[in-house]
């Protein structure tokens, strides 16, 4: 019976991998045979499955569930597909059955994964979520989306899409600071509002100090 993490983690990095060279532009013999210059579904999941770990005991979810729900919460999900498009969620839910049949996971808890999986999208709440994991699987994906290695995916990511410059950087994290509040006010849990405080002031500081630096000197400061 093969382990779950292990069946978790290749079905998300076969799917991703596949996905980042279809993104970058580049052919499997072009790139080595199988690595494209930055897989960000895997390393965003990777930082999703260690909040999970964190997380979890906190506030009594069960760990099984929610680090589970978090390797496989965007396993089908594609670069660049526009919004009007994205049903990734109900389609990685359907997805982890198959994943999930022949390993050691609890079959019993197989439909609270997919619950979880069906429930993380959305960059607002009006309302907390329900069960317990389904909540703490969206605090943990948000949460994500706001810290110190958000930066690094981010940025990574930027140049499979365009060409980059530092100034478009700074323009776009000033622009998702906005959105950033939001998710910091639908936290779910205590424990995530109060780290979601604590990386919102970082990504503030991060980006007063980048426009610093990136302003120029000889042109009047903007009011
Ligand atoms: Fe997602
Ligand atoms: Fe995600």
């Amino acid at each position: 019976m093969t382990p779950w993490r292990q069946a978790c983690e290749e079905a998300l990095r076969r799917h991703s991998e596949a996905d980042a060279i279809r993104a970058w532009g580049f052919s499997r013999e072009a790139s080595g045979g199988s690595r494209a210059p930055f897989n960000y579904r895997l390393e965003h999941s990777r930082a999703v499955v260690k909040l999970a770990r964190w997380l979890c005991p906190r506030v009594g979810a069960d760990l099984e569930v929610v680090e589970c729900a978090a390797w496989l919460h965007d396993a089908t999900k594609s670069l660049g597909h526009g919004a009007e498009r994205d049903c990734h969620a109900q389609e990685a839910a359907e997805a982890a059955e198959a994943i999930l049949e022949g390993t050691d996971f609890p079959r019993g808890k197989v439909e609270a994964v997919r619950s979880a999986i069906r429930h993380h999208v959305g960059l607002r709440l009006a309302h907390r979520l329900e069960p317990l994991e389904a909540a703490v699987l969206w605090d943990c994906d948000k949460l994500s989306k706001i810290g110190a290695a958000s930066l690094v995916h981010f940025t990574c990511v930027a140049g499979a899409f365009q060409a980059i410059e530092t100034g478009d950087i700074l323009r776009r994290g000033q622009a998702w600071l906005d959105l950033a509040e939001g998710i910091a006010e639908s936290m779910n849990t205590e424990p995530a509002r109060i780290e979601a405080g604590r990386r919102l002031e970082f990504l503030k500081r991060h980006y007063e100090q980048l426009a610093r630096e990136w302003a120029d000197p000889t042109e009047p400061c903007p009011t």
